[in-house]
Order: C-alpha cells, then structure tokens, then sequence
C-alpha cells in the first residue's frame, strides 16, 4: 500500500475511534405485525419526513404496514382544504410545492384518527404547537408506541429546560428518541444526498427483536440512498445542538446583514458552537461531547444551519432593513416560522433563572438584540464584554 494510502487510513482510523454507529445498510428480518406508523406535522420539514418514512413503509413492507398518516392542520388554500390538495394531487402546495408525494401518504386532518392503532408516531411540527398537541393525544396513545421527535426546541417551565423528547415521554407516558441533522428540509426532499442522525434508547418495557422497535427498525424507516441515518443513543446531545444552532445562526444573519462577511460568521459559529457545548455539559450531563463533532446533527447541522437557514434570512432582514423580527418573520416564511427567535427566549429566561446568563455570552446578545433592540453592530462587543466575566 502507498505512503498516502497509509496516512488516509491512519486517519480514517483516528477519526472513527471510539465510534459506535451503524453502518450504512439496512438489515432487517420480518417483524410479527408490520408497525403502524403516523407523522404528526406536515410543513416544510414535516412533509419532507413523511415522504421518506412513506417510500420505506412502502418499500418494507415485512416491517412496516406500507400506508402512512400524515395529520395536517387544515389550511384552506383558494378554496380547496390543503388534505384534499395533498390526497389527490399528491403534493404539499403550500409547504412544500414542486415535490411529487408517494400515494401512499394520507392526509388526514383529524389529530386523533392519525393516531388509530399506530405503533409509531413521527413527531414534526414547529415546537410553540407541541404542548396542544400533546394535550389532545393524552390518552389516546398507547403506552407501547414508541416516538420520534423531529422538532428543534426545548420546553421551558416549571421543571427547568426540558427535552422535548421528554417533554413528549412525559406528557403521553410514550417512549421517544430524536432525529436531527445537517438537513435543509427542500434539498432533502428533492433527493439530494445528505446524512441525519436518529438518537433513541431502548426502554425497559422492550418487548424484543421482531416485535418492537430497536435501531435496526429505526434505521430501516429513516435510511433512503439520498439520506443516510446513523442510530446512537445520545437523545440529549443531538436535542441540545439542533435546538441551540437556531441562535448561533441569528448571530450570524444578523453580522451577515451587516456585510462582515464570512469571517465574522465564522467566529459566531465558532462562539456558538462552544456555548451549545457548555449547555449540555450544565444542563443535561449525560450528553456527549463528541456528539457535537462525530455526528450529523452537531457541527454539520451548525454550519449549514448557519450557511443559509430561515434563521440565517430572518436576521439578514432585521439588518438590512431595520424591520423587527416578527415582521420579518411573516415577510420571508409564508406561514413557516422561524425556530430560534422562540429558542432564544427560552434559553434566556432559563439561564436568567439559574443565574448563568453570563456564561453564555452569544445566546445572551441574540436574544437582546431579537427583544430588546440591541445594536447588532455591538455583537463583537457584547460577547467580548460578558467574556470577561468568565475569568
Ligand atoms: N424546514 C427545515 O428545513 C427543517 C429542517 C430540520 C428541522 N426542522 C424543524 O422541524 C420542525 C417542523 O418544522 P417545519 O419546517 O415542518 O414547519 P413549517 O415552519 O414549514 O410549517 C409550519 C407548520 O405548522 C403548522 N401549523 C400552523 N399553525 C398551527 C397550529 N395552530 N397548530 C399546529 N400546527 C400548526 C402548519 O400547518 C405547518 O404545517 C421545526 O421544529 C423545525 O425547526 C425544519
């Protein structure tokens, strides 16, 4: 073997050591019932998922039951309902125009009906929702189904920062990991490769292989050619960046509006990715570190998070033109929204709460800037200046 041969192996070797993923193919035997599964949430992200978990549902059908619920909330789009569009035309014309939908996806408009005798429930819906939704579901889900959350967020209350994975656990006694990735919902959906990681743990209930769902299933639901799937254990560490990278990208809208140019993004993602470490080495200590860097959903998430996101083009506008947040939200998105403006609200009334605002210097400046109209020019300085608290 080659001198360079050598060294690409050296490498290769360095940067899998101590990982644990599954490999790139899907390997499964048939299952006692194929699993029943539904996809609550049909925007931009939602309707990309279900389209994938509909080509393998249809595509195993030893595994899973080859239809698929989506449930959609009802829009009237002209005067035709968005189920009917979706049902016949085979297309999310709102969320999701000029992609071409599997006939095996059902639209169904009713929350609890989506719900019928399903084994698993994808959960895909911008989080602000998530607490309606759950309380409609409680006691109509089966304590044996297991979930998958999509949504980028976390729920702040009385209990401290919650996953919202736990959140869902919690709220219908339900088992449920998480999926998070470096996936722009629209290049997803048009096929163009990209990789995704899905985090779960096993429960105590398991009722084993062949009749419930494991990592092998949940790569089989996920994995298509264009969207590769690594299945780990660690919900938290993937929660925390998916959610957290929302901010990190405002940051870099907002120095991006400003014409700094790539250079200044760059040192944002670089802060950035640094607090969203040091959130989940606080608050949820069982995630790992190299999560954030071995993963999909960590620093491959952040960059193209931050490379272009909504995120990325709402705070763009807010310095361009001056406008705030909100309005321009509802200028850009049609309809979409833009996660990290909530995220960062939440995250500061959490940090305020445990008194480490100040350990956290970027999440801090975004969210003055989004509410309290902090000069953006001041970015440099508002991290620098808590910076020196550190010491
Ligand atoms: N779009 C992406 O590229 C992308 C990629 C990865 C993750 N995500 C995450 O996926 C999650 C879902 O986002 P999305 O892109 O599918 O949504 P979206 O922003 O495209 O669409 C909004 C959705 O909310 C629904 N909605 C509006 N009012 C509602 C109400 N009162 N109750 C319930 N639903 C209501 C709309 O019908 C629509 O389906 C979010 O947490 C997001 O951060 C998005």
């Amino acid at each position: 073997m080659s001198a360079a041969a050598d060294r690409l192996n050296l490498t290769s070797g360095h940067l899998n050591a101590g990982r644990k993923r599954s490999s790139s193919s899907v390997s499964l035997k048939a299952v006692e019932k194929p699993f029943k599964v539904t996809v609550i949430g049909s925007g931009n992200w939602g309707t990309t998922i279900a389209k994938v978990v509909a080509e393998n549902c249809k595509g195993y059908p030893e595994v899973f039951a080859p239809l698929v619920q989506m449930w959609v909330f009802e829009e009237d789009i002209n005067g035709e309902k968005l189920t009917e569009i979706i049902n016949t035309r085979h297309q999310n014309v709102k969320y999701l125009p000029g992609i071409t939908l599997p006939d095996n996806l059902v639209a169904n408009p009713d929350l609890i009906d989506s719900v019928k005798d399903v084994d698993i429930i994808v959960f895909n819906i911008p989080h602000q929702f998530l607490p309606r939704i759950c309380s409609q579901l409680k006691g109509h889900v089966n304590p044996h189904v297991r979930a998958i959350s999509c949504l980028k967020g976390f729920e702040v209350g009385a209990k401290g920062v919650q996953l919202l994975s736990s959140y869902i656990t919690e709220e219908l006694g339900i088992q449920c990991g998480a999926l998070s990735g470096a996936n722009i919902a629209t290049e997803v959906a048009q096929e163009h490769w990209s990789e995704t990681t899905v985090a779960y743990h096993i429960p105590k209930d398991f009722r084993g292989e062949g009749k419930d769902v494991d990592h092998k299933v949940l790569k089989a639901l996920f994995h298509r050619p264009y969207f590769h799937v690594s299945v780990i254990e660690d919900v938290a560490g993937i929660s925390i960046c998916g959610a957290l990278k929302n901010v990190v990208a405002l940051g870099c809208g907002f120095v991006e509006g400003l014409g700094w140019g790539n250079n200044a993004s760059a040192a944002i993602q670089r802060v950035g990715l640094g607090e969203i470490i040091r959130f989940g080495q606080m608050f949820f200590p069982e995630s790992r570190e190299e999560t954030y860097y071995q993963e999909s959903a960590g620093v491959a998430d952040l960059i193209t998070t931050c490379a272009g996101g909504r995120n990325v083009k709402v705070a763009r506008l807010m310095a361009t033109s001056g406008k705030d947040a909100w309005e321009c939200e509802k200028e850009l998105l049609n309809g979409q929204s833009a996660q990290g403006l909530i995220t960062c609200k939440e995250v500061h009334e959490w940090l305020e709460t445990c008194g480490s605002v100040e350990d956290f210097p970027l999440f801090e400046a975004v969210y003055q800037i989004v509410y309290n109209n902090y000069p953006m020019k001041n970015l440099p300085d508002m991290i620098e200046e808590l910076d020196l608290h550190e010491d």
